[in-house]
């Protein structure tokens, strides 16, 4: 059996969530956030004055039209651009104005993402693209553990037999598993998640966005998913919209 520190989204959870309101420190607030880039010369402002407010644990996802800003939003939660106005703070820490090396260091620290296309190397088992990320993430931990914790994380996708597969022997379904477990292994606080089932049909989206948001909610992962599927986005905590760069909240519906 496996050391439990290493095997964080097999450990099971059995006390009820904290509540997601009521004065929890929020481990996202994104106040008054534009974002402009330059387009041939001239300004394209594509966010426009975002406020949101994520506690630790909770699951929110953002839907909106194609264009309308989503990736770029995540794109600066994940600290991979920097906002143009406003100021975000992700787990105490303001990102606002770090500097890229601080940047780094607090993206290794602080979240995972899982993308559309998946994004596995595709020469690597899936066992190892699962391990890289973990051997990247803790340089120190030694190949054994490496090992261990990748193979528990995939059994807890559900690819526990599908360890030395390369990513083209897998379905999409089982490949974006693979990006989940990839992403779950490092035992992130902040999970993003930017169309994670753009490429699976209806119903294998539909199980993938279901563990994504199971195995969060056993770890008290905080989870940020965007997706043009309001049937998905129903399944969370919350969710939003994202109009022309705007941001607002969907109330009803979303409980
Ligand atoms: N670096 C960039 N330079 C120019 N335009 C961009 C850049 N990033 C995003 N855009 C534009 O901003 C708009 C929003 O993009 P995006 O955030 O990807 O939207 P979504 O994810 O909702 O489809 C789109 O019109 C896109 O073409
Ligand atoms: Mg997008």
């Amino acid at each position: 059996m496996l050391p439990p520190e290493h095997i964080p989204v097999m450990q099971e959870n059995s006390a009820p969530r904290a509540p997601h309101s009521g004065g929890s420190t929020p481990i996202i607030t994104v106040s008054g956030v534009d974002y402009v880039v330059d387009m041939a010369g001239k300004p394209l402002q594509i966010l426009k004055g975002v406020d949101l407010a994520v506690t630790p644990g909770e699951v929110v996802a953002i839907v909106g039209p194609s264009g309308s800003g989503k990736t770029s939003l995540l794109m600066l939660l994940a600290g991979l651009e920097r906002a143009t106005a406003g100021r975000i703070t992700i787990g105490g820490t303001d990102i606002t104005n770090l500097d890229e090396d601080a940047m780094a260091v607090f993206r290794r620290k602080t979240l995972s993402i899982v993308f559309q296309s998946f994004h596995l190397i595709p020469s690597l088992s899936a066992l190892d693209n699962v391990g890289l990320a973990l051997e990247i993430a803790q340089p120190d931990l030694p190949l054994a553990k490496v090992r261990e914790a990748a193979a528990a994380a995939l059994d807890t996708v559900g690819l526990g037999k599908r360890l030395d597969h390369r990513p083209a022997a897998l379905s999409g379904g089982e490949q974006q598993r693979v990006g989940l477990a990839r992403a779950l292994v490092t035992k992130p606080p902040l999970l993003l998640a930017d169309e994670p089932t753009g490429n699976l049909d209806q119903n294998t989206g539909a199980v993938v966005v279901d563990l994504m948001f199971d195995l969060a909610r056993r770890n008290n992962t905080t989870v940020v998913l965007i997706t043009h599927d309001p049937n998905l986005a129903a399944r969370a905590d919350r969710s939003f919209t994202m109009t022309q760069g705007r941001l607002s909240e969907n109330t009803g519906g979303a409980h």
